[in-house]
C-alpha cells in the first residue's frame, strides 16, 4: 500500500512538473477549423528533437469567428508562433502588422512569428513545394511547368515556382478569371492563364495539381495526351492511397508521380527555420511521417 501511495504521488508529482516545464516553454501552435488531422504536431516534435529545441507545439480547434482572440490569447501565453490551415489564412493575413513579400503576393498566411509586440506574417508553401521538388530532383528551372487550379493553394506557390526560373509557368483553371487575376500579379514573368481545354494540343514537363478535386476521388478535366507529355507529375495533396491524379498519371506512364507529404514537411521546415533560426533535415522526420500515414 504504501508503495502504491509513494509510485501515486512521484507520477503525480512528475505530471505537475512536465506540465510546469511544457508551459515554460515556447508555445507555438497550428490554428484551423478542423484540426485533429493536422500532422505539424508530429512533425514539429521531432524537428525540435533533432536540433534539441525545447518548445512545445499544439493543434489548436479555432471557433470560425474567434481567430483573432486564439492568436491574442497565445501571445499572453508564451506563444513565439503558429501555423495557420484552413479557412484561416486569409484572416491570419489581414491580422498581420508585417508582411513577407511572397505573403503580400499569395494574400494568405501560413506563419505567424510574434516578436517585440509585432505579429509577422509569412508563407512557407511555395518554398516547401519547391524544396520538395528539388528534393525529388526535378529540375523547374527552364521547365515547362503547368499548375493546375487557382485557388488559395495555387495562389500560394505561384512566386515561388517563378522564382525557379521556369521557361513557362501557365495556370490552368476551371474559372479562367481566376487563373488571368494571378497571372496578372506578375507582369515581367513568363507566366500565362488558359482553361483546361486549352491545354489539350500542349505539352508540358511538370504537372503540379493545386485543385480540390483530387480529394473528392474525381479525375480532372485534363487530357490524357497533356499529362502523358510530363514527366512529372505532383499532386499537392496526400492521403494513404495515391490521389485519382497521381493514378492517372501512373497508369498513363508518367515517370515521376509525388504526392504532397513531402511538401507538407518542406513547408513545416521552413516555418520551424523562421522561428528557431535552425534548418531541420527533412528526410528522416518525412519517413517517419510516411510510415505513420501506413500504419
Ligand atoms: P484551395 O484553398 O484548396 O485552393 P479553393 O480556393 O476553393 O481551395 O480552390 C479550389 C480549386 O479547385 C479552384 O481552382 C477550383 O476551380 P474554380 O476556381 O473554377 O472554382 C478547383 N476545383 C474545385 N472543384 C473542381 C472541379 N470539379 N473541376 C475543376 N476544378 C475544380
Amino acid at each position: 500500500m504504501a508503495a502504491f501511495l509513494f509510485s501515486s504521488f512521484h507520477n503525480y508529482v512528475n505530471l505537475q512538473l512536465n506540465t510546469q516545464a511544457s508551459i515554460l516553454m515556447d508555445q507555438y501552435r497550428v490554428f484551423g477549423n478542423p484540426i485533429a488531422q493536422s500532422k505539424s504536431p508530429f512533425i514539429h516534435q521531432l524537428f525540435a528533437e533533432q536540433t534539441k529545441q525545447n518548445i512545445n507545439y499544439e493543434t489548436e480547434l479555432v471557433a470560425l469567428d474567434q481567430f483573432t482572440s486564439a492568436v491574442n490569447k497565445l501571445i499572453a501565453n508564451q506563444g513565439k508562433g503558429a501555423n495557420v490551415t484552413a479557412p484561416f489564412k486569409e484572416q491570419a493575413f489581414a491580422l498581420c502588422d508585417e508582411l513577407s513579400e511572397r505573403a503580400k503576393l499569395a494574400g494568405a498566411v501560413n506563419t505567424l512569428t510574434f516578436s517585440n509586440g509585432i505579429i509577422y506574417g509569412d508563407t512557407t508553401d511555395g518554398v516547401g513545394l519547391v524544396n520538395d521538388l528539388l528534393r525529388h530532383e526535378i529540375q523547374l528551372q527552364s521547365s515547362k511547368v503547368l499548375l493546375l487550379g487557382a485557388g488559395g493553394a495555387a495562389k500560394g506557390v505561384v512566386q515561388a515556382l517563378l522564382a525557379q526560373a521556369p521557361d513557362l509557368l501557365t495556370i490552368a483553371n476551371r474559372t479562367l478569371s481566376k487563373a488571368q487575376a494571378i497571372a496578372k500579379q506578375y507582369p515581367n514573368e513568363n507566366i500565362q492563364a488558359l482553361t483546361f481545354a486549352d491545354t489539350e494540343h500542349l505539352a508540358f514537363d511538370i504537372i503540379i495539381n493545386a485543385t480540390s478535386v483530387g480529394l473528392s476521388g474525381g479525375n480532372l478535366p485534363i487530357a490524357d495526351q497533356t499529362l502523358k507529355s510530363a514527366h512529372t507529375c505532383y499532386d499537392m495533396v496526400y492521403q494513404k492511397e495515391p490521389t485519382a491524379f497521381l493514378k492517372q498519371a501512373k497508369a498513363l506512364g508518367v515517370k515521376n508521380n509525388i504526392d504532397g507529404l513531402g511538401m507538407l514537411v518542406g513547408q513545416a521546415a521552413a516555418s520551424f527555420e523562421l522561428w528557431r533560426n535552425t534548418y531541420p533535415d527533412v528526410e528522416p522526420v518525412l519517413a517517419a511521417l510516411r510510415a505513420k500515414l501506413n500504419e
